[in-house]
């Protein structure tokens, strides 16, 4: 499974980077708005930074105006992936952009139908947000599921990328239905490492070491 990391934190994203865990970049206006950075040129930062896709999200709803930012966040740079909403003018504009040989990521996938119909518009990348499905008492991981049956079904090459993802046990749970990716904030990917039964081993390895008396060094 690759990761994503979800945010437009220009430090984050290289800390991770660095550690050759980041396959790919999603941001959306959300994400802007708490970076407190210009769009193009955050987005052409992290681009620059990272070896894989970067989404860039446009705002207008209008497929003109859609297409037209799409084109625009495009030409910041050639690994940019233009975000649509999953919304029938955000569809044309999947369509057009694929056609034109752009990356395209919808977004705000909430149902399998609305997965269906963005593969078949040609996208790259099928946002599918889990934690707000699980908000509302329903099993954001089911859709991950019905998704991947039915894209396997029909060797849909559009890529399941997991979105809206809370915590390490959401990356685990797509990780085994096999979504193509997941999207995590830094901090959930960063907690991923973390096991009480790690600290407390480390810790009893370290007083039994005191006890030694020895050094390593
Ligand atoms: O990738 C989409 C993500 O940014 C939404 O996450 O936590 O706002 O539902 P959340």
């Amino acid at each position: 499974m690759k990761f994503f990391v979800d945010t437009a934190d220009i430090d984050s994203i290289r800390e991770l980077n660095d550690l050759g865990m980041v396959d790919g970049v999603t941001t959306n206006p959300s994400l802007i708005m708490k970076a407190g950075r210009d769009i193009q040129e955050v987005t052409k930062e992290i681009a620059d930074m990272v070896d894989g896709p970067v989404s860039a999200e446009v705002v207008a709803t209008e497929y003109d105006d859609m297409i037209a930012e799409g084109r625009h966040l495009a030409k910041i740079a050639p690994n940019i992936c233009v975000k649509v909403p999953l919304t029938w003018a955000g569809l044309k504009t999947c369509k057009t952009l694929s056609d034109e040989g752009t990356q395209v990521n919808v977004t705000l996938c909430f149902s399998a139908n609305q997965a269906l119909i963005a593969a078949k518009a040609g996208a790259t990348f099928i946002s599918p947000f889990i934690g707000r499905l699980d908000d509302l008492n329903m099993d954001g991981m089911d859709l991950i599921q019905d998704i991947r049956t039915i894209y396997d079904n029909y060797d849909f090459k559009t890529q399941i990328l997991a979105a809206s993802i809370r915590s390490a046990n959401h990356m685990k749970d797509a990780a085994l239905i096999g979504a193509d990716v997941a999207t995590a904030p830094p901090g959930v990917i960063k907690a991923m490492a973390n096991h009480v039964l790690t600290d407390k081993g480390l810790d009893a390895f370290l007083a039994d070491w005191a006890k030694t008396g020895q050094s390593i060094l």
